[in-house]
């Protein structure tokens, strides 16, 4: 194989491989990829509560960029795990606007893993953790 040859093929792999590689990071950031599709037609793209729905709640939608600035600078990891989970959540306490995410979730696994065996709670935490993660990266100092 000529030199040229050689060049030409390595730039076909690199230009070939670009989107692949590109799509791969995407799908690195489950907590993004969820939150976007999940969470963001409420809370907003970027997180500060100005979703599409944010006119049509009668609560007010919190802005989630600010949620350890208001707990001393210390991002609440446990309350926002237990708040989108949500299934701890007493029916005494009334019924709230937010979804239950972790009743959600764990419907979704049922319907993708199917007659597979499969352990649904570690699907659902995945996903959980995986949001909260990517919360805690959107917020302000
Ligand atoms: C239907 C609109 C809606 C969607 C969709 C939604 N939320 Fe919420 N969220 C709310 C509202 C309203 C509240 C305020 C508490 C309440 O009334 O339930 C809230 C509260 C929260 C809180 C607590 C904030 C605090 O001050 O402690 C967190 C964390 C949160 N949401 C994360 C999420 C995540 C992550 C998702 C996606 C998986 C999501 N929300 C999807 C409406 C929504």
């Amino acid at each position: 194989m000529t030199r040229t040859r050689l060049l030409a093929v390595l730039a076909g792999i690199a230009f070939l491989a670009t989107p692949v590689l590109a799509m791969a990071q995407q799908k690195a950031d489950l907590g993004k990829r969820e939150y976007d599709s999940n969470c963001a037609v409420c809370h907003g793209v970027t997180g500060k509560g100005d979703g599409p729905y944010a006119g049509i709640l009668d609560t007010r939608i919190p802005d989630l960029t600010v949620l350890s600035k208001r707990n001393g600078g210390v991002f609440p990891f446990a309350r926002v795990y237990e708040t989108i989970d949500g299934t701890n959540v007493l029916k005494a306490h009334g019924t709230r606007d937010m979804p239950i995410w972790g009743f959600d979730y764990k419907v979704r696994a049922a319907e993708y893993y199917q007659d597979h065996p499969y352990d649904p709670e570690a699907y659902v935490r995945g996903r959980i953790l995986a949001l909260a993660e990517y919360l805690s990266r959107l917020q302000t100092k």
